[in-house]
């Protein structure tokens, strides 16, 4: 039955939004999830001047290596997308846009892409100076 409704025009659009739905909301805990990580990884770095200039000196020098750097950038795509995916969440709660899910899930990954983008135009000059 599940399969043959897969099959009519009307299914697969179903199925298509749903999977949509589905990899947003995993991208959205994924996310969430790593930005709590990172939280306390900046508490963490951020610590080490409670120890004294050297100890938040060295520390410093680590995560201002340029390949740390550059990955404040994945940080900066995975910021975007859960605040934007967040703001389309929020907006069902508040019953506005659920028919448009997929193209609101659409629209938070290219603001993601464009906002990195800008992120990363404006920051790779400062990296490898
Ligand atoms: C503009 C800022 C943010 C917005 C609009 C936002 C929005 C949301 C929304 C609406 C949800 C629930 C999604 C759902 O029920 O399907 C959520 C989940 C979550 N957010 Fe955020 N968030 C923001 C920033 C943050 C930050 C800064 C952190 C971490 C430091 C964070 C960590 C989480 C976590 C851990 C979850 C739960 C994931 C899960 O249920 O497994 N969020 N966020």
């Amino acid at each position: 039955m599940r399969s043959s409704l897969l099959h009519t025009s009307v299914g697969r659009d179903a199925h298509t939004r749903t999977h949509t739905g589905w990899w947003a909301w995993l991208l959205q805990r994924v996310s969430g999830v790593l930005l709590v990580a990172y939280l306390f990884l900046h508490i963490a770095v951020i610590s080490t001047s409670r120890s004294g200039e050297e100890g938040f000196d060295s520390a410093l020098r680590i995560v201002q290596h340029p390949v740390l750097a550059a990955l404040d950038i994945v940080l900066i795509a995975i910021v975007l997308y859960h605040a934007f995916n967040g703001v389309r969440v929020i907006l069902f709660d508040m019953g506005i846009g659920i028919g448009q899910q997929a193209a609101l899930f659409w629209s938070s990954v290219a603001l993601t892409v464009i906002g990195t983008a800008i992120a990363a135009y404006l920051s790779i000059p400062l990296i490898v100076r």
